[in-house]
C-alpha cells in the first residue's frame, strides 16, 4: 500500500481564499476543447472544496506557445460550470490587475478561471523549483490567497512556475486528483508480475517516452512502438520516415533533441523493441497501406498498418501486464483509427492487468465505445504517469511532500 506523504486537502481549514492548480489542458480541433475528461475528475475536487465554503481561484494550461492548441481558457471555464452545475467566472489575465480585482471580489463559493498560464513569463521554461518561486507571476499570485492546492498529478514532472513555485513561497496541499492518481500510479511499481509484461508507447510527445524505454527495462519485458516514437526508430532504423513535411513539427525536432538515445535505446533493447511493419496513410481521401519497405520522406503516415495493429494485439493478449501511454496513430479520424483501437479492444478482452495513460489514449476509448471498467485504471495524466512507471521521482510531488528539502 502506498503512503503519502504530502499534506491533502483534508487538513485545510474551512473558508479559505485557495489558488488551485488545475490541468484541463485538453485535445482541441479548429479551437474547440474535444474531451471533457479531465475536467470531470478536477469537479471531483472542486466540489468537495466548494462544501467546505473556500473561494478559488484556478490556474489551469492549455497547449505550448508556437502549438495550435495554445488557446484561451475562456471555453474551459464554461465546460467546467456545466460539470459542477454552478457558475465559473472566467477573466482574461492571470496575474495583472484585472486577475487581482477578479481575485479580490471572491467570495466564500466563488470560482474563478484565470487566463492559460502558459501565457505568462516566468511559468515555462523548466527551471529550479526557488528560481520558479521568484517568479512575478508567483510573487504577485500568492499574497492573495491562503494556501495553495495542487491538484494537477498530469503536470507534476514539469518543473514549471504554477507548479512548483507556489509551494516554495506558501501553504500547499494535494489536491484529490493529485492524490488518487499519485497512489495509483506509485502502487504500479511495488506490483510484480510472473507473466509478460508489456508497454505500448506511442503519442506525439516522443520527448516523454524515450527516455522511459531505459528506465522501465527492469519492469517491462516488451514494447510496442507507434505514434511519433515508432516513426523515429524506424528513422534510426535506416528508413526514410520521421521526418516532418508540409509545415508539420513533430518529428525533427524531437529527432535533433533525442536520436542518440533513440539508436542507444535500439541498439541496447532491439530484441524487446517491437518495430512497425506497416503503416497507413491517406490516398485519394481513403486509408492505404504500406510496408515499410516501401516508405517514402514525402508520405505523412497516420496510423501503424493492419499486420502492425493484429502483431500488437497478439502480443497483449498473452501478456499479464500492459501499459500504454499515448496513441499509436491519429484516432481522432476514423481512418485512422485501426491501430488505437485494435490494441486496446484487445486489452479490454484480455483478463490482464491494464493501466492507459494520457489524455488522448483516454479520449480513445470514450470516442470508439469501449468501456473504461474493462481497464484496470485509466490515468489522465501521461508523461507524469510514464515517468512514475520507472521510479522516476515527480518534481511536482516532490514539492508537495518537502518543500524546504526541494531548495526553496
Ligand atoms: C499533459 O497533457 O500531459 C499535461 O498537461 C502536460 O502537458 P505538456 O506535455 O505540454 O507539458
Amino acid at each position: 500500500m502506498t503512503t503519502t506523504t504530502f499534506s491533502t486537502i483534508d487538513e485545510l481549514e474551512p473558508e479559505q481564499r485557495l489558488l488551485v492548480r488545475i490541468d484541463v489542458n485538453a485535445p482541441v480541433e479548429d479551437g474547440i476543447v474535444q474531451d471533457d475528461r479531465r475536467f470531470a475528475r478536477h469537479a471531483e475536487t472542486l466540489r468537495e472544496l466548494l462544501d467546505r465554503d473556500h473561494a478559488i481561484a484556478l490556474l489551469a494550461h492549455q497547449g505550448r506557445p508556437g502549438e495550435e492548441t495554445f488557446i484561451s481558457l475562456r471555453q474551459h471555464a464554461d465546460i467546467l460550470a456545466e460539470h459542477l452545475e454552478r457558475e465559473v467566472d472566467f477573466v482574461p489575465d492571470t496575474f495583472g490587475e484585472a486577475a487581482l480585482a477578479a481575485i479580490d471580489c471572491l467570495e466564500s463559493g466563488d470560482v474563478l478561471l484565470l487566463e492559460n498560464v502558459r501565457m505568462c513569463d516566468g511559468e515555462l521554461p523548466e527551471e529550479d523549483s526557488d528560481r520558479k518561486g521568484e517568479t512575478k507571476l508567483v510573487q504577485t499570485l500568492a499574497p492573495a490567497f491562503d494556501a495553495y492546492v495542487d491538484d494537477a498529478y498530469s503536470v507534476a514532472h514539469r518543473s514549471h512556475a504554477s507548479i512548483v513555485g507556489f509551494p516554495c513561497v506558501m501553504d500547499a496541499y494535494a489536491g484529490r486528483v493529485m492524490e488518487r492518481e499519485y497512489t495509483a500510479n506509485t502502487a504500479i511499481r511495488e506490483r510484480s508480475f510472473d507473466g509478460t509484461v508489456t508497454l505500448a508507447l506511442g503519442g506525439t510527445k516522443a520527448e516523454d517516452s524515450i527516455p522511459v524505454i531505459e528506465r522501465v527495462d527492469k519492469t517491462v519485458d516488451q514494447f510496442c512502438l507507434g505514434g511519433v516514437i515508432g516513426e523515429l526508430s524506424l528513422r534510426a532504423a535506416g528508413h526514410d520516415m520521421g521526418y516532418d513535411i508540409e509545415g508539420t513539427e513533430l518529428f525533427d525536432h524531437q529527432w535533433e533533441a533525442h536520436q542518440e538515445t533513440i539508436k542507444h535505446v535500439l541498439a541496447e533493447y532491439g530484441d524487446r523493441l517491437h518495430l512497425l511493419k506497416d503503416l497507413a496513410y491517406e490516398a485519394n481521401g481513403t486509408r492505404a497501406e504500406t510496408t515499410v519497405e516501401g516508405v517514402t520522406k514525402e508520405t505523412s503516415y497516420f496510423d501503424i498498418g493492419s499486420e502492425t495493429a493484429r502483431r500488437y494485439a497478439d502480443l497483449v493478449t498473452e501478456s499479464e501486464a500492459v501499459f500504454v501511454k499515448g496513441a499509436l496513430g491519429v484516432f481522432e479520424d476514423e481512418r485512422f483509427a485501426e491501430g488505437t483501437t485494435e490494441v486496446l479492444s484487445a486489452i479490454a478482452d484480455t483478463e490482464c492487468f491494464s493501466i492507459i495513460g494520457g489524455g488522448d489514449t483516454a479520449h480513445a476509448i470514450g470516442l470508439y465505445g469501449l468501456d473504461k471498467d474493462d481497464f484496470s485504471r485509466v490515468s489522465i495524466a501521461g508523461g507524469a504517469y510514464v515517468r512514475a512507471l520507472s521510479g522516476e521521482p515527480l518534481i511536482g510531488v516532490e514539492v508537495l511532500e518537502r518543500p524546504d528539502s526541494v531548495s526553496c
